[in-house]
């Protein structure tokens, strides 16, 4: 190892930074949040640092760089950018047994600055010992973007309570054993929706061993397939389930996400395939929640869309149980984007309307006379089986024969087909294509652009992930 990585407490400890430009306003500005005693020496400099200086939060000191301004100081910061002047203030450094940092020149660094991902007070330091500083930047991006923003009050929550436990758990086992159950319990889930009391609460319960384990579910939206369009929330909520109810819809991807070692529980809900109740389902969820566990009830899509979400966060609701609801690309959004078919368009359509072609009940029938007008764009949900029904009811009502209709299948997925057809050929199209559920109808004027903006390559643009396979019908 190269360089030990340390944390050092700086508050109000003297730092020297030789220079007066930008560099060393950035370089200045890092020690200011560890509350450091900055002095900078330069002959000049920028307008900035003189604003710093006349709020007296920086000590400047007008004169070219010599071994006296040493004098003192904990570090040092070299950031002129005169090579030699760099070069004096290491070897001095050096020579007084002072920590050195060189901007941009490795070699001469006694300490280096490392990239940082910062979820005060939790610090994740990051360095290639100056070998690959762009590398390190890009794994702090990766990190910033799986680490939750809950960490910190996390951590300045349970940092309350060190002293408590302390006094309860003489043995140092007992007390990360302690530690572990509090890190796998609610009270991370209710700093994460911002109940920092609630969590406190529960924290007191459970070092007075009071605390009854409170289950907890989450509703969380998969996306249509691809499992880059899970969201954050999403990807953190899934490794942290006990148990994972899941329906078919949810892509083989997306599930290898979820937490190794969590139990899971498939509910179906596929055409033609043995699917669990829904009365089942929601009873399933309260008896989970109620032994304790965290579920993650994972739907394709948004949970909020012909997902029936709502029904089972109804029942949670009546039984009390504590939930969050995660949305998800919903497949209009997904196949469309994928597709290349812009849902609305300034020349095609100023509306849209999602549409099931599976009701509820027997007759419940929709509002055909609106959803035939043109210039919208309607995505019908489930509609492979009622198209026939679908495209007689668009017809009767006064939609062009000629309407451009998309079809959508395993939109997002690497085997993802988009088939372009018209209004009047659709149930047709439907046969002869031989589309299988999950697909979307996208079903207005819009539906035409796909020729022109899909793209057929692995391109970013449209996808990085499925690459369409089309047909004109
Ligand atoms: C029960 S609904 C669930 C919708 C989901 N909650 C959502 O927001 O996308 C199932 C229907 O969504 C559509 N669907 C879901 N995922 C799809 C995908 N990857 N490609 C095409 N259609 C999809 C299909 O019409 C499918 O029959």
């Amino acid at each position: 190892m190269q360089y030990l990585p340390i944390f050092t407490k700086l508050d109000n400890k003297p730092v020297l930074v030789v220079g007066g430009g930008d560099v060393a306003l950035r370089k200045c500005a890092a020690l200011l949040k560890a509350r450091a005693k900055v002095t900078l020496v330069a002959p000049e400099f920028c307008q900035q640092l003189i604003e710093l200086a006349e709020q007296q939060q920086v000590n400047l000191i007008e004169s070219t760089f010599n071994e006296a301004h040493l004098v003192n100081q904990m570090l040092v910061i070299a950031a002129t950018d005169i090579d030699a002047v760099n070069a004096q203030v290491a070897e001095l450094a050096e020579a007084n047994n002072i920590f050195v940092n060189v901007v941009d020149d490795q070699p001469k660094c006694s300490f280096i600055f490392p990239s940082i991902v910062d979820r005060n007070p939790i610090t994740i330091a990051i360095s290639s010992a100056g070998t690959a500083p762009v590398l390190a930047r890009r794994l702090r991006e990766k990190l910033e973007t799986l680490i939750p923003q809950h960490i910190g009050p996390l951590a300045e929550l349970v940092g309350k309570f060190r002293s408590n436990v302390k006094a309860r758990f003489q043995h140092f086992a007992d007390r990360r054993q302690f530690w572990e159950k509090v890190f796998d319990s609610n009270v991370v889930s209710e700093v994460q929706k911002g109940r920092l009391a609630d969590a406190e609460q529960q924290l007191h319960e459970m070092l007075s061993d009071t605390a009854t384990p409170r289950g907890e579910v989450y509703v969380v939206g998969a996306g249509p397939g691809d499992p880059e369009l899970l969201t954050l929330k999403a990807l953190q909520l899934m490794q942290q389930a006990d148990v994972v109810v899941y329906d078919y819809l949810v892509s083989e991807e997306i599930m290898e996400l979820v937490r190794r070692d969590a139990d899971l529980i498939c509910v179906g809900k596929k055409a033609g395939h043995h699917s669990v109740q829904q009365e089942e389902t929601n009873r399933m969820l309260v008896e989970l929640a109620n032994q304790g566990k965290k579920v993650c009830r994972i739907k394709g899509g948004d949970p909020f869309i012909y997902g029936r979400g709502g029904e089972e966060v109804q029942v949670l609701a009546e039984h009390g149980i504590a939930y969050q609801i995660v949305p998800g690309i919903t497949a209009a959004a997904g196949c469309s984007a994928y597709a290349g078919i812009p849902l609305t368009h300034r020349d095609h359509a100023q509306a849209i309307q999602f549409v099931t072609g599976h009701c509820k009940k027997e007759g419940q029938e929709l509002d055909w006379a609106s959803l035939a007008k043109p210039n919208q764009t309607l995505a019908v949900y489930m509609g492979v089986i009622k198209s026939p029904h679908i495209q007689s009811q668009l017809l009767t009502h006064g939609r062009a024969p000629e309407t451009p209709v998309a079809i959508v299948e395993n939109g997002t997925r690497q085997n993802q087909r988009v088939v372009t057809t018209t209004l009047q050929r659709l149930a047709d199209t439907i046969a002869e294509h031989d589309i299988r559920s999950p697909a979307l109808l996208i079903i207005g004027e819009v539906a035409a652009l796909h020729q022109q903006l899909a793209w057929f390559g692995t391109s970013e643009q449209v996808s990085s992930y499925a690459q369409p396979i089309t047909a004109v019908a």
